[in-house]
């Protein structure tokens, strides 16, 4: 995801800026750039690809005296990874960088190309930098211009502004998107997190959604919507492991809350007010194709099996599911009318990549749903859809599985649309069940502290079933991996109306059932299912907006028309289940015993 570093001061730099920027290459990016004023002169640099491209570019270069500067790297979303599109965006004699998502860009883009504006770049980003020098040319006031610039932007923002017009100045706002300021002495820094800043600056101010103002002078003005305001700074955190987990105690936990914010990046371009595009895919890819074949591993796996059931169902298309390392053994007929889609957080699982290699040997289409860009998978496919979770860190994976499903639940639609499978009114439903997604997915403190407190009654017995139907099955599937992976204990995740085939011989009072209810799709079968568990002693946890009297304990979740969005509120409560227990089992969560992010061997 964006990064964004700046620097008020005498201090070199270039270097202030490409450290700080190196600091949140975790995040993932896809290119980067700074600019500097030093002597009322504009200097920039910009580059694809590896920090290390934009050091390349920058050798000769050094900054030496008194100067502002801004830097920023880039994960794209509007406009491909070009230089172009990577910041700072430059107007007549500004430059802005920008994180988050202006949303009304295309009505302000328009407004100003009427006036002989032009745009170099496809991003929402150089809108900001237009709009500022618009205002400039009128009033002749920078700061004014500023504030009546920012006023217009809806959606979500944190940006840094430098321009000749005021050469010793740093502009700045945030709505949405994090920004803080840091100090040291008349030093000033500005960052998108901590870490870029831990080792330079001492105290800290973190801005609110709402805030922006101006550093000069050693000095930092801030204002409001009433005007301007006081602000207390508080020390800085020394520790940058810490930071990089932006407070959060794991990585996975941090993952889990930004799932979020993740899932508008995962659709911004692509669900629109009417359709879903994929700038990846042309419709002539899907000509000829009459069947899907998905094939995974692990996580990416159950994400598969969602997307089947919303293929068949929404898109009527037959579409089956294999597990890779299976796949790859079992002489599977494999006839050219069908479509080969890999699913992969990593891109590089090896039984993955060589199912794939099979199917193109077998003279199939491919294409990868993959999270990081040029890796072996992506670059194996035909095409590729980029689920844009940035990076992931725990090894037990949480927003890959949820950006995945997200990517497969699109597509989805974009089949349909296609093969006019469906009617303009369903289509416009799943849409705006699409955009609530986000809502669905937001970790609120009392949900967290249920489960942090329910946790404690599931450290012991003798397994976990985790039960559902439908695409609910796949989850509970994903449930149970996650409990697995990080707190040891045995879980298995079954479809809720099988377990009177077997499993239940199992129930007593120290199995422990994770029952996932939705009220959207089939719950009174599934109530009678639990109910079975119950009347044998099993120990009942449900998850449900309906409350449900034979639970031991319960979690409510939001009543919702569409079963995704359930789907998507229950994969945070069961996400948060399994980190509780993992911490009171004293577990290391982000590196889980005998497991590797990456499984790249057979
Ligand atoms: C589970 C997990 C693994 C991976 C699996 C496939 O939390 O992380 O089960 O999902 O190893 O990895 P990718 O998606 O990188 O192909």
């Amino acid at each position: 995801m964006c990064g964004i570093v700046g620097y008020i001061g005498a201090k070199e730099k270039k270097e202030i800026l490409l450290d700080g920027l190196q600091e949140l290459e975790y995040r993932g990016y896809d290119s980067a750039g700074i600019a500097i004023i030093e002597n009322n002169k504009l200097k920039y640099f910009k580059a694809v690809g590896k920090l290390q491209n934009l050091r390349d570019k920058t050798k000769d270069y050094t900054s030496s005296g008194f100067g502002v500067s801004i830097g920023h790297t880039r994960w794209a979303t509007h406009g491909k990874p070009t230089e172009l599109n990577a910041h700072p965006h430059l107007g007549k004699f500004s430059f802005v960088v920008h994180n988050g998502i202006i949303e009304n860009y295309q009505n302000i883009k328009d407004e100003l190309q009427k006036e002989g504006v032009r745009f170099i770049s496809q991003t929402d980003t150089e809108t900001i930098v237009h709009l500022f020098e618009h205002y400039y040319a009128k009033s002749n006031d920078s700061f004014d211009s500023f504030e009546k610039s920012i006023s217009k932007l809806d959606g979500a923002y944190a940006t840094l502004l430098i321009s000749e017009a005021s050469p010793d100045t740093i502009f700045f706002a945030k709505n949405g998107s994090p920004m803080l300021i840091g100090f040291d002495g008349d030093d000033i820094y500005f960052a998108s997190s901590d870490t870029p800043i831990i080792g330079k600056a001492k105290e800290v101010y973190y801005l609110e959604d709402g805030e922006y103002g101006y550093a000069k002078d050693g000095e930092v003005k801030l204002f409001d919507k009433d005007g301007e305001k006081s602000f207390t700074t508080k020390p800085l955190a020394t520790d940058k492991a810490m930071a990089q987990k932006d407070g959060y105690r794991f990585f996975m936990e941090k993952e889990i809350y930004e799932q979020s914010s993740v899932m508008s990046d995962t659709m911004i371009g692509r669900v629109l007010d009417d359709r879903v595009e994929f700038e990846e895919l042309d419709e002539s890819f899907f000509d000829g194709i009459e069947n899907i074949k998905i094939c995974a591993c692990g996580t990416s796996y159950h994400s598969a099996l969602t997307g089947a059931y919303l293929l068949e169902r929404v898109a009527k298309i037959p579409c089956q599911v294999e597990i890779a390392s299976e796949f790859r053994y079992k002489e599977p007929l494999l006839r050219d009318n069908t479509l080969f889609i890999t699913i992969s957080q990593s891109g590089e699982t090896a039984d993955t990549l060589e199912a794939l290699k099979m199917a193109k040997r077998a003279g199939l289409k491919s294409l990868s749903i993959c999270n990081v860009d040029n890796s072996s998978i992506v670059r194996e496919s035909d095409r590729a859809i980029l689920t844009r979770a940035g990076i992931e860190k725990g090894v037990a994976s949480t927003k890959a599985f949820a950006t995945q499903t997200m990517v497969l639940w699109m597509l989805t639609l974009y089949i349909a649309q296609r093969e006019n499978s469906i009617t303009k009114e369903i289509l416009a439903q799943e849409l705006d069940a699409m955009r609530h997604t986000p809502k669905a997915l937001k970790v609120t403190e009392k949900l967290h502290n249920k489960l942090t407190r329910l946790s404690k009654r599931y450290l012991h017995g003798h397994g976990f079933f985790f039960i559902g139907r439908d695409i609910f099955f796949p989850l509970a599937l994903e449930g149970a991996l996650k409990l697995k992976e990080i707190s040891y204990l045995h879980a298995e995740g079954y479809p809720s109306g099988e377990m009177k085939h077997g499993p239940i011989a199992l129930a007593d009072s120290e199995l422990f059932t994770i029952a996932l209810m939705p009220k959207s799709l089939h719950y009174e079968k599934i109530k009678s299912n639990v109910e079975e568990l119950s009347a044998r002693d099993a120990t009942i946890l449900a998850i449900s907006p309906e409350p449900f009297e034979l639970a031991d304990d319960f979690v409510q979740t939001q009543y919702s028309s569409h079963p995704m969005l359930e789907f998507f509120e229950m994969m945070v409560v069961t996400q948060l289940l399994s980190l509780e227990v993992s911490v009171r089992l004293g577990n290391d969560v982000d590196m889980p015993r005998n497991l590797a992010k990456s499984v790249t061997v057979e």
